[in-house]
């Protein structure tokens, strides 16, 4: 059975929504408290006993090449000092990562930036995650969670995959009315949060979605996408859209729509983003 070993991380968007704070920063640094958006992501990848890290990367990206590198300079002014600390987190994911990058030459959409990780991939079962989509399971300090809550969606979603050998995708409810800024799912119930996928959409409007389940920014994709990718025409906005290529395969039956366990933030927004900010601060300070 093949276990999953890499995550990609497509990362190439223009992320306008946050411009102009995007002109120059890529959004997936951004930070939510002190840790840039991406560092969760990765930290989610490894927490589910991934530590292949793939990335699709655009132009003016470098600086995440920068951030999951020693930075030999800071390395040698705060060490021995009080700050040292402060690097503990990225260090301790630099060691226990390997990394690799990719460049998505043209913005052609999400599917055409998972075809472009194809190179960093292989032909094996792989994780997704859209760091944008900020996921947390962690307990708190005052209302730890029941054994079991506090794994990472990634983490659900692998042993998911252990079971189902099959994509995956992880789905939320939204009020109808949001159906236009996500792939909205239908399908038959498999077992507790769990839905065979028979039909998907990219952004339908919320007189035409199939469901009130939404996908989010976490999948795990069998290979054979990557064959299907390339037959994938444009779609919703001239892009090439993953949900058009996951409907192929939903038509034979290997997709399953998860409901996680979990809090998700949308932080390609800026209202999410605010929210996981808050979320994540008072979490932090207890
Ligand atoms: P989004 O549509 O949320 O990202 O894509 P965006 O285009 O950067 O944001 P806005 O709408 O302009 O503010 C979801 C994810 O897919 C990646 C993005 O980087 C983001 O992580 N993506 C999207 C690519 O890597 N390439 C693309 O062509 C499109």
């Amino acid at each position: 059975m093949l276990k999953i070993r890499k995550c990609l991380f497509p990362a190439a968007g223009y992320g306008t929504r946050f411009l102009p704070a995007t002109k120059a920063i890529p959004k997936e640094m951004l930070a939510v408290l002190t840790k840039p958006l991406l560092q969760y992501g990765v930290e989610e990848a490894l927490s589910a006993g991934i530590n292949t890290m793939a990335i699709v990367t655009g132009r003016g990206k470098r600086a995440i090449e920068d951030h999951f590198d020693i930075s030999y300079e800071l390395e040698h002014q705060i060490k021995g000092t009080p700050k040292e600390h402060y690097l503990t987190e990225i260090r301790s994911v630099i060691t226990k990562c390997t990394f690799s990058y990719t460049r998505q030459v043209e913005m052609k959409g999400l599917g055409h930036a998972i075809l472009c990780g194809e190179t960093l991939i292989g032909n094996e079962p792989f994780a997704v995650i859209l760091a944008d989509d900020l996921c947390d399971n962690a307990p708190d300090q005052r209302n730890k969670c029941p054994r079991g809550d506090d794994e990472s969606v990634l983490l659900q979603m692998t042993k998911l995959y252990e079971k189902y050998q099959c994509s995956i995708v992880a789905v939320e409810e939204i009020p109808k009315q949001d159906s236009n800024k996500y792939g909205v799912i239908a399908g038959s119930i498999e077992e507790k949060n769990i839905i065979r996928v028979s039909d998907m959409v990219e952004k339908p409007n919320p007189e035409d979605a199939p469901s009130n389940l939404a996908i989010i920014g976490r999948y795990i994709l069998t290979p054979d996408i990557f064959d299907i990718l390339r037959e994938t025409k444009p779609g919703k906005g001239g892009e090439i859209q993953i949900t058009d290529a996951l409907l192929t395969q939903a038509k034979q039956g290997k997709v399953i729509a998860y409901k996680f366990q979990g809090k998700r933030f949308d932080c390609g927004s800026v209202d999410g983003f605010v929210e996981a900010t808050n979320y994540f601060y008072k979490k932090n300070n207890l």
